[in-house]
């Protein structure tokens, strides 16, 4: 980033920032439930404390960051996504010590912090809120989105990404308020200068506390269209909408000024748009998310679509080409609203569960971007298979459940859509041990360990040399220590084999070729015509590459490979 303030000095000598510069360029990224990762003081609740537990896990897996999802104290409706006080830590994660020493550990292990950040909507809960639906004068009440009902009904015919009316009424002041998400998540508005003012200085609070950047959590939506009409397509009413760009820069110029990166969660923009958001001169932020090649043209994000390995590999080329000149991408195929890899892009089968977690992995991994890896991810983790609809507790699978039923579908079916696709898949407990509850915690844990700890945990994948955890650890070490892998050009390469994904990166050093098969089938690859009379080394590879000679590549079911050509 051209001009990137990296070397400035800071009051507070307390604040420790390393002064890299674009240090996510070449880095790793981890992120973190807390919720789910370890409770440390036994309340089933995992923890800040248990976090600080874990940093030499972190150090020796070899990321450079970390992402906490939100820690600010909140009601826990979307838990924590609904925040209730921006300052503040939650007391079921700790207190604010307990972060201070959390970041302080980190930045002594060279693990720099990345915080989650909730600009588009508040909790219900939160003091602005509070005031602002009891009294129409309120200074706070403008920090929200109120409109008058039409017709005995709602203002217009907005739909929450939650399902059903954004619009909730409020008797108070016999009015509707927006609502994107859950009716306890209320938007805020960005058109009132003073609620961007407080969300400023928010941003600065956690700045000078040391953080070293920020997810940014529905961050193409902050604003919404000022007709508030009716619109065709809910995209229309709040997904970057033109006007936006003079928030977003309003927050650039403050991540600049202090030089904390910054990644967007960022989806359904096309990728023409991509270098608009993420341009290193004029972008909004560092590295944005897209979320393409996880959506499966679904009517809903329920649906069972059938995944089709040809899409993914042409959208993710086609956000790789978008980002090629400029801008940054985030990598990922897993996080907390999704369910896990191995289950979705893999195979659960245990004779091909090791080696579908590891292809899953190479395949997004060494493309051209930041990794990002989602707790237990590294271990090859897969979808808990729940039985009954009273072990869900996320918000949006369970509205998705009630749904259904009134819907009139059976609770058999409901049940198995949200087994497959729910968000409660990511959030079981992370697997330490095989022994009693994970290791996660010493009592009932706030959400029910996966059945599968006792085979899927850090202690068993830590003794065997053929891990998941262990391969994970080698890709960071290589896409870290490899300077094409990290800049070099992006190319796919064509194949007429519907299952495999393979791509080329490529600069005037050197030439690798990431090879995945994403099936249970085997596969002869034929090199391309232009390496296949070069000699190359097998760097990574699974239980699934059979073999290779000059002219092909062997896989047996869900085979990957990585080759380096002199
Ligand atoms: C995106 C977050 O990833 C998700 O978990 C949350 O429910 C919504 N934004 C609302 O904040
Ligand atoms: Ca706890």
């Amino acid at each position: 980033m051209g001009t990137f303030p990296w070397k400035r000095s800071h009051n507070n000598s307390e604040v420790f920032r390393m002064t890299q510069a674009n240090w996510w360029q070449h880095g790793v990224g981890y992120q973190i439930y807390p919720k789910s990762f370890l409770d440390a003081n036994g309340d089933g609740i995992g923890d800040l404390t248990g976090i600080t537990e874990k940093i030499d896990y972190l150090d020796k897996l070899g990321v450079d960051f970390v992402w906490l999802c939100p820690i600010y104290k909140s009601p826990g409706i979307d838990n924590g996504y609904d925040i209730a006080d921006y300052r503040s830590v939650d007391p079921q994660y700790g207190t604010m010590q307990d972060l201070d020493t959390l970041i302080k550990e980190l930045h002594r292990h060279n693990i720099r912090i990345v915080m989650d950040m909730v600009l588009n909507h508040s909790s219900d809960q939160h003091q602005w809120f509070l005031q602002a639906k009891q009294d129409i004068n309120s200074p706070y009440h403008d920090y929200y989105i109120w409109k008058k009902g039409k017709n005995g009904g709602t203002p217009n015919n907005w739909t929450s990404l939650f399902g059903g009316s954004a619009w909730e009424y409020n008797r108070a002041t016999d009015e509707y308020y927006y609502h994107l998400y859950a009716r306890q998540q209320p938007d805020l508005n960005w058109e009132n200068p003073h609620l961007r003012h407080e969300m400023h200085e928010i941003i600065k609070f956690w700045i000078k506390k040391g953080v070293d950047g920020f997810r940014l959590d529905a961050i193409t939506h902050l604003k919404k269209l000022q007709t508030f009409e009716n619109v065709d397509n809910p995209d229309q009413a709040s997904r970057n909408i033109p006007g936006i760009e003079v928030f977003l820069r309003e927050l650039k110029n403050i991540y600049d000024h202090y030089g904390v990166m910054t990644v967007g969660e960022v989806g359904a923009v096309p990728p023409e748009s991509a270098i608009k958001w993420v341009d290193p001169q004029k972008g909004y932020m560092d590295l944005l998310f897209q979320f393409d090649h996880v959506n499966f043209g679904d009517n809903h994000k329920f649906d069972f679509a059938t995944k089709s390995i040809p899409t993914v590999r042409k959208k993710l080329t086609d956000w790789q080409i978008a980002a090629a000149k400029q801008g940054n991408l985030g990598l990922f195929i897993e996080n907390h609203d999704l369910p896990r890899a191995v289950s979705y892009f893999g195979s659960e089968e245990p004779a091909y569960r090791n080696r579908s977690a590891k292809a899953a992995g190479l395949m997004y991994f060494m493309m051209k971007g930041t990794p990002f890896i989602y707790q237990g991810q590294e271990l090859g983790m897969i979808n808990d298979h729940i039985t009954s609809i009273n072990e869900v507790t996320d918000i949006d699978s369970l509205r998705h459940y009630q749904e259904r039923i009134k819907d009139g579908y059976n609770t058999q079916m409901a049940l198995h859509e949200i087994a497959f696709k729910g968000r409660d898949n990511a959030r079981t407990p992370m697997q330490w041990t095989a022994g009693s509850l994970a290791g996660f915690s010493t009592t009932t844990s706030w959400i029910k360990v996966a059945d599968s700890y006792k085979t899927i945990n850090v202690a068993s994948e830590e003794k065997s040399s053929n891990s998941v955890l262990n391969f994970y650890r080698q890709m960071i070490t290589i896409k870290k220590s490899d300077i094409t892998l990290q800049n070099g050009q992006y190319m796919l390469e064509k194949t007429r084999a519907k299952d495999l994904i393979v791509y080329r990166r490529f600069d005037t050093q050197a030439t690798w070729l990431i090879i995945t098969n994403l099936s249970n089938l085997t596969y002869n690859y034929p090199l391309p015509q232009d390496l296949a009379s070069q000699p190359y080394h097998v760097i990574l590879k699974n239980d699934g590459y059979i073999t290779g000679n000059q002219s092909k590549i062997s896989l047996d079911a869900w085979g990957a490979v990585l080759l380096k050509f002199e």
